[in-house]
């Protein structure tokens, strides 16, 4: 079909992949006089939610920033309690995503990790790998800058061992090194609780990805609030750098 110009009442196809920062616990749990892990708590069930929504409306990939590289310098306590909800989330919920044929992806650092998250990250990688449902991409130790050194890193390796040459490294070479290399760019990252930055979330991949504030803290978010920030998306006219709109990815 030819491309033209988008005009008023075109579908724009659904986000095949879509992000999420999840932020906002602490908020919705000081709102209530709670302490913050239990914010957390709260943020686990609006992450089952979600997961189930996602695949339910028939996004094909869902990421969510769990911890980031620089959450390492939250007090002790709350890293603790964050590591025990990731470990309590695989145990118990990593069966049932394995019933409902999601695909579970990590990306992050895995090097000096507690060896026993490692192995649970990987047993969900292992466990899950020849499911065709909703890939479930979690960015666990995630930093972008950090990912992006790593590819930097890996090519430089290549190249040293005379592997490729310098001049092949071109943006699409170096997105060949990056953590999950075959999964497409975002169409859309959401971030809740009405902060308005990516703060070192998917900084390569979200080059063209559509970015939706909402105000809503993470633990209130659910399939309504994941609907309305589609809907927003699909609203914007995506150009891609040029000049006529095209869809998808
Ligand atoms: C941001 O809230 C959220 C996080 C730092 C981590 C997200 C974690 C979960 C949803 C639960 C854990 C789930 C897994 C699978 C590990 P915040 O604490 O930054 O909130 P604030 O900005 O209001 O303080």
């Amino acid at each position: 079909m030819p491309e033209r110009d988008a005009a008023p009442g075109d579908e724009v196809a659904a986000p095949r992949h879509v992000a999420i920062i999840m932020d906002g616990n602490g908020r919705w749990a000081a709102q209530r006089g709670l302490p913050r892990v239990e914010g957390h708590r709260r943020g686990v069930e609006a992450l089952r939610r979600t997961v189930r929504a996602a695949g339910e409306i028939g996004i094909a990939y869902l990421t969510i920033f769990s911890f980031s590289s620089e959450n390492w310098s939250r007090p002790p306590a709350e890293i603790s309690e964050l590591m025990g909800l990731l470990r309590r989330f695989i145990r118990n919920d990593l069966a049932e995503l394995h019933r409902n044929n999601v695909r579970v992806r990590v990306i992050g650092e895995r090097v000096d990790l507690d060896p026993e998250i490692g192995r649970l990250l990987q047993e969900a990688e292992d466990l899950t790998r020849a499911n065709d449902g909703l890939v479930l991409v979690v960015a666990f130790n995630y930093g972008a800058r950090q990912e992006i050194a790593r590819a930097a890193r890996r090519a430089a390796e290549d190249v040293a061992a005379g592997k490729i040459r310098p001049e092949a490294i071109t943006a699409e070479a170096l997105a060949l090194y990056l953590d999950a290399p075959d999964v497409p760019d975002p169409d859309l990252i959401i971030r809740t609780s009405g902060e308005q930055r990516l703060s070192n979330f998917l900084l390569w991949q979200a080059a063209y990805s559509e970015l939706v504030f909402v105000p809503t803290n993470w633990p209130d978010f659910d399939r309504t609030t994941l609907e309305n920030a589609i809907t927003e998306y699909c609203r914007r006219e995506r150009r891609f750098g040029g000049l006529i709109a095209r869809t998808g990815s």
